[in-house]
């Protein structure tokens, strides 16, 4: 088999640049060890910044984005018993967020590779990628029925996730890797009942940070702070509400509950590698980048990959040009490492360091005042959270 581009992984970063690629006239295949109705399925981010918003558009992606996607013009903050807004329009000038699970986003680009009969093969096994340094790279995979495939591209690109094959395909020494890790994980629950805010709330609480967002006019998503080892198995839906409720608890509003419809648990990492290119091997999203969930900014930046990485390979293969392809890895890993601030930030201004004392705490309800209060500090968090820099749909 031969294609132009080899693309391990179908979430949102695979998907999305197939797409982009098939629209510039480039061909390439999808490989995916997963099914789709796992991939539709999986529970992840839900906050689009409008320049991911513009690039969905732009490709002629947002027919349902633009019907059932939420406008959010800013977020609250609680901490010390009060409830602050930050208005995001006001700061940025218009600047906004749309609320739409990434699960929607994932089921609106198959539906559009597989009606543009776009090749993704789903339930692979065994991928590989090898001659990652010559100008014909292989992909190699085996298809559910046991066949093993080899596919010659012009390049091969990992959207592979954080636990893909393609970041160890670059040798040890030609990259470098930074990590962080976080003493505490989110317990994550989708719950059937119309959210109780019009905007999320971050919250910062002795016991713990909490997140109330939301995922349509019926469906509410609520997030609280849990140990990294938490056990799932110890959180009844009683104590996840009961939880809630302690943190949430604000005189004259109320928290509605309803029916737990999924729960779980993610861990959180900062963790970056470079370069995002090696040879003709790119790496987008979370195969080269992970950030802590607090600012929702993941799949925001493997999309803001993709979309600069579907100019430079469409300039590549089809102008023989490699400048934006030499380009590539410095271009993303500027808006990486200001997303990689951003979310260390927002994570540590909010949630409870398990024994940290109380200077911890005196000084994150500082810097929370001064956010509130301040108008430069504010707009520096609402320019980060709409989206620094929006990427722009190269031509
Ligand atoms: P992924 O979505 O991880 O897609 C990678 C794909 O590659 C997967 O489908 C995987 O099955 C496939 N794959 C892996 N290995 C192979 C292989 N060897 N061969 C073929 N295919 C392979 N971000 C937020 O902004 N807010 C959130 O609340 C949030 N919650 C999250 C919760 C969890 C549990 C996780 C894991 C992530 C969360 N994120 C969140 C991050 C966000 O979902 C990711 O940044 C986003 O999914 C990145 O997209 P991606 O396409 O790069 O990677
Ligand atoms: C959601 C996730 C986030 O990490 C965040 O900061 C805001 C919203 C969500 O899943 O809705």
């Amino acid at each position: 088999m031969r294609t132009q581009v080899g693309i391990v992984g179908a979430g949102p970063a695979g998907l999305l640049l197939s797409h982009l690629l098939a629209l510039r006239g480039i061909d390439s295949v999808v490989v995916e060890t997963r099914s789709r109705a796992y991939c539709e399925a999986r529970q992840r981010a839900g906050v689009l910044e409008c320049g991911s918003v513009q690039v969905l558009r732009e490709a002629g992606l947002a027919a349902r984005l633009d019907r059932q996607g939420l406008e959010h013009g800013g977020i609250y903050l609680q901490f010390g018993g009060k409830r602050r807004h930050i208005d995001f329009r006001d700061l940025t000038g218009g600047g906004t967020v749309t609320v739409y699970a990434q699960t929607e986003v994932v089921k609106d680009l198959i539906a559009a590779r597989v009606a543009a009969g776009g090749a993704i093969e789903f339930e692979i096994g065994d991928t590989e990628v090898s001659a990652i340094t010559s100008d014909r790279p292989v992909l190699r995979y085996t298809s559910p029925d046991g066949t093993r495939h080899e596919v010659e591209c012009d390049a091969i690109v990992g959207c592979d996730g954080f636990h893909g094959i393609c970041r160890d395909a670059i040798p040890a020494g030609a990259r470098t890797v930074w990590e962080a890790g976080y003493p505490y994980a989110w317990l994550g629950i989708l719950a059937d009942v119309a959210p109780s805010t019009d905007e999320l709330i971050y919250c910062h609480h002795p016991a713990g940070f909490a997140l109330h967002s939301l995922r349509s006019p019926r469906v509410s998503r609520l997030y609280l702070q849990v140990a990294p080892d938490e056990d799932i198995a110890k959180w009844p839906d009683d104590r996840i509400w009961d939880e809630l409720q302690r943190r949430f608890a604000l005189p004259g509003w109320e928290l509605t509950e309803g029916p737990v419809l999924e729960k779980g648990i993610t861990p959180m990492r900062s963790f970056v590698s470079s370069p995002m290119r090696y040879g003709r091997l790119f790496l987008a999203g979370d195969a080269a980048h992970i950030v802590p969930p607090t600012g929702a900014k993941g799949l925001n930046l493997a999309l803001a990959d993709v979309t600069v990485l579907a100019g430079a390979l469409t300039s590549l293969l089809a102008g023989g040009r490699s400048e934006l392809a030499d380009a590539y890895s410095d271009a993303c890993l500027e808006r990486v490492w200001r997303a990689t601030h951003f979310s260390w930030w927002m994570t540590t201004m909010l949630h409870a360091t398990p024994g940290a004392g109380p200077m911890e705490s005196q000084l994150q309800l500082s810097q929370l005042r001064y956010v509130t209060s301040s108008r430069a500090a504010a707009t520096s968090l609402a320019e980060n959270y709409v989206g620094y820099r929006p990427v722009a749909m190269p031509g």
